[in-house]
């Protein structure tokens, strides 16, 4: 029976590039989605961009374009990214949409009127200068328990404790870095604690992972608190209707997002919202999200559904994060890697199939280890799969370029049939790593089969003909029916096979009737090698002179610096780390005095040092304000590359760069020369 699906993955946010965690989500999603159609259920797959809040404000401000502007780039962006990586959505909308802004008012208005929204007062930090109201996190100021500098306004990165921003000491405003004053503003609450009976029933009705069930237990156990639904002005996202002034959170319009979307889709396709967004039972709905996001996805968003008369969703399937040779993707390690960078460099679908390898149906984090991703690519998919096809291929061609029309091993045969069902169970289930564990049994027994009867070994007996392409026969029938089991993780590919076999890979079932007889084309091959070089090239060459072993990061001066810098980088890479001592020796590196730094206006990151060095005193622009105040900087012996060519920034020129170790959120740490040492004495 043909069931009717409406699937999502989550929507990025408009203010950053996709990387390949988003990747991750995107590709596991985009395989569900292929595959429920392969096997003739009729889903719909839908996203889009997830357009509001603060931090889209600031930045939009920050470049000096209107918050409309930098979605439009972003959403272009992320299109394109996501076409490259061969995801299909039927749909890819915008949460700052009409559709959108309808859905929040009627969502709304069906919450308040059935008694689900609060209104109450909240005091808040509020920046002056900047005449805005702050969230927590741009607030900063000294840890109220710790007393760590420079921490965020609801927890400290030090010691782990959570707080309120009233409690910070010196609290600053990240965005004006002004003192915030504490101000009472009139809030909209959804009331999430009265769902709590509807929710654990809910909860109980769909299959989910331990490790997700244990977290909503723990929810559950702290209390459902009730949920802000609305920010003060100036915000870019919706006013709330009946409160001038509000706007609805972010976090409120952007699942309301999935349906604005399906909205879209319903007026190009004449869909039936009913059947998608009334009935539980008529359709599924199914979302795929991080573990990060699962509070919103499995506690908020059901409870705004179902408080608003609407359906609740059928699955909530969330998966853990991805990690890069085992460790959190790191812009300082380089291990941030954008989705174009590897798009830049690689083929989609060797991604496609290590992410399928990988995933299961469990919240665990998952590993991209770069030597693995290369050697599976090479030798599952090439030198396993493709190579069933490709040392076939060659004998059909020989024999007349048509299929025999006969298998010569129909058992065999029925053994690969066999195995779709329980592969097909394993897709469903999300449990791809062993759906492709599956495949690839199955293509080692097909390659077998081939090396067993050595079809090159019979050609060389005229009289064996007919045998040569009875087993050619049967090897092509072996390799399409795994074709046709990792059609949604290689589309491409399906269809070049397709254009290969003269007929397309159209239904799972498909393979219940073996291809006998056809013409086949002339073969291509279907996917090479990867190269090692451009593997290695997804991680990026830290921007700064990287020293031998515990290279202290360099920050504040020009990024790259000068080509000879970057050039020793590079070699610092690729030879595992050593620079020559020719090349260490060309940097100059000096300790220096600061005589006097100060806040740069207009910079989040930046303080203008004045540095005592030689003769002149010297303007350094440094990115270390998220670490230091001006004041504590005044007399510090610090140590600088002196002969780095001299960059304009836009906030000035900075002549040099001041040295500092740093690591992942742990801040930045200055390096200094102790007492004693004199400004301008050589560092070596
Ligand atoms: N905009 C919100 C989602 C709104 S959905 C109504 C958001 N955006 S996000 O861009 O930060 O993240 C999008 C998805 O990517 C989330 O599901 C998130 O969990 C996922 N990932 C972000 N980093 C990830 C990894 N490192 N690994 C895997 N998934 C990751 O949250
Ligand atoms: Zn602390």
């Amino acid at each position: 029976m043909s069931r009717k699906l409406l699937v999502t993955h989550a929507l990025p946010y408009a203010n950053g590039s996709l990387h390949l965690g988003h990747s991750l989500e995107a590709v596991q999603t985009d395989i569900w989605v292929r595959f429920q159609r392969l096997r003739g259920h009729d889903c719909l797959f839908v996203c889009a961009e997830d357009c509001h809040g603060t931090p889209v404000m600031i930045r939009a401000q920050q470049q000096g374009e209107t918050p409309e502007a930098l979605i439009g780039a972003s959403a272009a962006e992320h299109l394109r990214d996501y076409h490259d990586l061969l995801i299909e959505h039927d749909q890819f909308h915008s949460t700052h949409s009409a559709e959108n802004q309808r859905c929040c008012n009627q969502l709304y208005a069906a919450l308040r009127a059935a008694g689900l929204i609060s209104r109450r007062s909240v005091r808040q930090a509020y920046d002056e200068q900047a005449r805005m109201f702050l969230p927590d996190r741009y607030v900063r100021g000294i840890c109220p328990r710790c007393k760590s500098p420079d921490q965020y306004g609801d927890s400290c990165e030090v010691c782990g404790s959570t707080y309120a921003p009233a409690e910070l000491l010196e609290p600053r405003s990240t965005v004006s870095g002004s003192a915030p004053v504490w101000r009472e503003s009139e809030h909209l609450f959804f009331r999430l604690g009265a769902c709590e009976a509807m929710l654990r029933e809910w909860l109980a009705s769909g299959a989910r992972a331990p490790a997700v069930r244990a977290k909503l237990e723990e929810w559950f156990t702290a209390g459902l608190q009730d949920w802000d639904i609305s920010r003060d002005a100036p915000y870019f996202g919706f006013e709330v209707p009946d409160a001038p002034g509000k706007y609805f959170y972010v976090w409120f319009d952007a699942p309301i997002g999935y349906i604005a979307s399906f909205e879209a889709l319903r007026a190009r396709r004449g869909l039936d919202f009913d059947l998608y967004w009334k009935s539980e039972t008529a359709s599924e709905l199914h979302h795929f999200i991080g573990k990060d996001i699962s509070y919103f996805h499995n506690l908020f968003w059901p409870a705004v559904l179902h408080g608003a008369g609407l359906r609740r969703p059928t699955g909530v399937h969330v998966h853990g994060f991805l990690t890069i040779n085992g460790e959190k993707m790191s812009k300082s390690r380089g291990t941030f890697i954008s989705a174009r960078r590897y798009l830049e460099r690689l083929p989609p679908e060797p991604l496609r199939y290590y992410f399928a390898a990988k995933l299961g149906a469990g919240v665990e984090d998952l590993d991209m280890n770069l030597d693995d991703f290369l050697a599976r690519s090479n030798s599952d998919l090439v030198g396993k799969f493709v190579n069933i096809a490709s040392r076939c291929a060659g004998f059909i061609e020989r024999s007349g370029g048509r299929l025999g029309v006969q298998l010569a091993d129909p058992a065999l045969y029925a053994e690969f049939v066999a195995a779709g069902e329980r592969i097909a169970a394993l897709y469903e289930q999300r449990e791809y790593g062993a759906a492709i564990r599956e495949i690839m049994t199955l293509a080692d027994q097909a390659n077998r089969y081939v090396d067993l009867h050595k079809p090159w070994a019979l050609a060389k007996d005229p009289a064996q003909a007919p045998r040569v392409l009875a087993v050619a026969t049967q090897g092509i029938n072996l390799f399409r029916a795994l074709m046709i089991y990792l059609t949604p993780v290689l589309p491409r590919m399906s269809e070049a096979a397709g254009h290969f076999l003269g007929v397309p890979v159209s239904a799972w079932n498909d393979v219940a009737t073996p291809l006998l007889g056809v013409p086949l084309a002339a073969y291509q091959p279907l996917a090479t090698r990867l190269d090692p070089a451009l593997v290695a090239q997804l991680i990026e060459a830290p921007s700064a002179p990287t020293l031998p072993s515990a290279a202290p990061a360099a920050i504040g001066g020009p990024a790259g610096a000068t080509a000879a810098a970057a050039k020793s980088s590079e070699k610092a890479q690729q030879g595992g780390g050593m620079i020559g001592m020719d090349d260490f020796s060309r940097i100059d590196l000096r300790v220096a005095r600061v005589i006097s730094a100060e806040r740069v206006e207009g910079s989040e990151k930046l303080l203008r040092l004045s540095l005592e060095l030689g003769a002149e005193p010297r303007q350094v622009l440094s990115g270390i304000r998220s670490s230091y105040a001006p004041e504590q900087l005044v007399g510090r012996l610090v140590i600088v590359v002196a002969n780095l060519e001299p960059r304009r920034m836009r906030f000035g020129v900075s002549a040099g760069m001041v040295l500092c170790a740093s690591g992942e959120g742990d801040g930045v740490f200055l390096l200094g020369a102790d007492s004693g040492a004199q400004p301008g004495m050589k560092v070596s």
